[in-house]
């Protein structure tokens, strides 16, 4: 394995062999079950992977948690040497940002709705560096996780208006055995907020549930939700949309034909105070 902050480096060993297929799995380290996945299966469809670890200051507000984001590069290079990752890229900010930096990249309409209501400037620093590891790394399929619902639809929008020569492919969430979805803030969590952050994967299933059971309207989908986390002391609804999965266009009826088959259930919860989850089913 081949740990490197240095672009020429990545560029040589990428096109060592051109003709070679190459799978990437952009991470901000911490790595969990949730990424591991996304690289077995970089693996089973790219002859080498290539693996990202970095904590991008972009995609955070002033007020949101980059300081404070948890990290372990030692730990994430063991798991990642273990599992066999060809190339791991570290980059520093001052690569990555140098202080004349001053170009933007931004998904407008897709970004505004559902996080960007509480995180109006995140896509645009998630497509943003996206876009730069992806010119940096140029690979064959790039691996993104379904837990962040939102960001695979932005970056499906980016591939497409950009026209990077690369397959998006996106993997299920992992979750731990009570059902709660896997996520590097699962470490602010703690004593008695570990069981309050199952209302959001039981709130996500009483909705399917209700579904399964024949209700159409969105606004009782959402109502349902909301009285959920309500019952959750610890807990305090940030948002819940009932969407079109390929717009994110909020639905009123379920039964309206609208331009994809799927519905896309997804909150974000403040666990609390502190640590904001987010989770997302798609039906
Ligand atoms: P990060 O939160 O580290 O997640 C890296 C990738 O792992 C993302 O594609 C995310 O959706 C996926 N992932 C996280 N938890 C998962 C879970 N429980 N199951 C399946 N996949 C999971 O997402 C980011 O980093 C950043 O925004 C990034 C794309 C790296 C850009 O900075």
């Amino acid at each position: 394995m081949i740990t490197t902050d240095n672009i020429t480096t990545v560029r040589q060993l990428r096109w060592a062999d051109p003709s070679a297929s190459w799978g990437l799995v952009p991470t901000m380290g911490y790595l969990h079950e949730g990424h591991l996945a996304l690289i077995r299966r970089a693996q089973e469809d790219n002859e080498y992977t290539a693996v990202t670890i970095y904590v991008n200051p972009t995609q955070f507000a002033p007020t949101e948690d980059l300081s404070t984001y948890p990290r372990d590069l030692e730990r994430d290079l063991t798991l990642l040497r273990e599992a066999g990752v060809h190339l791991v890229f570290t980059p520093s900010d001052q690569l990555m940002y140098p202080p004349d930096f001053q170009t933007a990249v931004s998904v407008t309409k897709l970004s505004q709705k559902l996080e960007g209501h509480t995180r109006p400037t995140h896509f645009a620093g998630v497509a943003l560096v996206v876009t730069k590891l992806f010119n940096i790394i140029q690979p064959t399929r790039a691996y993104f996780g379904q837990k962040d619902y939102q960001q695979t639809v932005v970056l499906r929008q980016l591939v497409r208006d950009l026209n990077f020569n690369l397959e998006l492919i996106v993997c299920p969430t992992v979750r731990e055995p009570d059902g709660l979805a896997l996520s590097s803030r699962n470490k602010y969590l703690q004593g008695e907020e570990r069981t309050a952050a199952l209302v959001l994967s039981h709130s996500l299933a009483a909705v399917k549930l209700a579904i399964e059971a024949g209700e159409r309207d969105a606004h009782h989908l959402r109502q349902l939700v909301q009285d959920k986390i309500k019952a959750e002391p610890l807990a305090q609804l940030d948002y819940v949309s009932v969407a079109d999965a390929t717009t994110l266009h909020e639905l009123t009826d379920l039964d309206r034909p609208s331009g994809s088959s799927q519905i896309v259930v997804s909150l974000a919860v403040f666990i609390g105070g502190r640590t904001r989850l987010i989770d997302n089913i798609l039906i």
